[in-house]
């Protein structure tokens, strides 16, 4: 399906998605999110769709933050509206039972950097920048960033960050643990899709469950998680994916995943 503001395309299992306002740096405006949703929709419901890939256009931005212009319109309840319908954008991602990552090609800033944590993993070209500016325009993150970014980096850092509004580069970034990979900028795309497809040559049904252990298990106490964990575990017994995986290595032979 065409969207207005994103470039979009599916090959071979993986949806490509660039978020396509260069000249707005990619700031997500409610155009973008409209077909952010739409997109995300897309690629958790399509069969054919088994992974996705983010990035932004150009050279300069993964995406800028959310648009200020449209949030210096907003009063109070169309302000938590506008903060509610990001947040549900950015959960279905990160929920859609397939994995998602983020190739962050500049700046990530404000709902950037929301939008980029929201994914399942992050690869950052060396020029990438990341932050939480809010402070700065004297309102905080509303896509969830005060939530996904000390569960990322834990609270001290987290907090300095958002308090100070303060931008870190791609190498900072990958030290406190908020992107998995930084790589030059010329090999990006195909470090990111290197990677993405190596998760997809994984058991289908074995990364859902591992991305729905740990999302849900972080909200758990050890033993709930522990226990959901083993539930999750005791399912997969039931997969031909699980046997075949087995088997396969028994065999000494590839495995050949059906995702059944
Ligand atoms: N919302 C709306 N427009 C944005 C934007 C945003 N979040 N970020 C950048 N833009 C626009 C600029 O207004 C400019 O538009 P113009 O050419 O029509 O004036 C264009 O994108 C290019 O940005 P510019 O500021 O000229 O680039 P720069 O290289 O000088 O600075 C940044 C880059 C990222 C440091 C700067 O654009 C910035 O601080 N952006 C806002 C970041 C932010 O606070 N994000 C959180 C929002 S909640």
């Amino acid at each position: 399906m065409p969207y207005e503001t994103l470039i979009f395309d599916v090959r071979d299992g993986v949806a490509f998605v660039t978020v396509n306002r260069p000249d707005k740096l990619n700031a997500l405006n409610d155009q973008v999110m409209a077909d952010f949703r739409d997109v995300v929709e897309e690629i958790a419901t399509d069969a054919e769709i088994r992974g996705a890939l983010i990035t932004g256009a150009g050279p300069k931005a993964f995406i800028a933050g959310a648009d200020i212009g449209d949030l210096a319109k907003q009063g109070p309840f169309d302000g938590k509206a506008r903060a509610l319908r990001g947040q549900a954008v950015l959960r279905r991602m990160e929920t859609c039972g397939k994995p998602v990552v983020a190739a962050v090609n500049g700046f990530a800033l404000g709902g950037g950097c929301e939008l980029a944590m929201a994914c399942h993993v992050r690869v950052a070209s060396e020029n990438a920048k990341f932050g939480q500016p809010e402070v700065k325009l004297g309102i905080i993150p509303g896509y969830a960033g005060t939530q996904r970014l000390p569960r990322l980096v834990g609270k001290g850092r987290a907090l300095q960050l958002i308090l100070s509004g303060e931008l870190i580069d791609a190498q900072e970034a990958y030290r406190i643990g908020l992107v998995n990979k930084v790589v030059p900028a010329d090999r990006l795309m195909a470090e990111s899709e290197q990677l993405l497809r190596g998760i997809l040559a994984m058991g289908p049904l074995a990364v859902r469950l591992a991305i729905e252990a740990i999302d849900q298990g972080l909200e758990m106490t050890l033993d709930e998680g522990s226990l959901f964990e083993a539930n999750l575990f005791g399912l997969l017994a039931s997969s031909q994916d699980m046997k075949e995986g087995l088997s396969a290595f028994l065999e000494k032979r590839p495995a050949k995943f059906t995702g059944r």
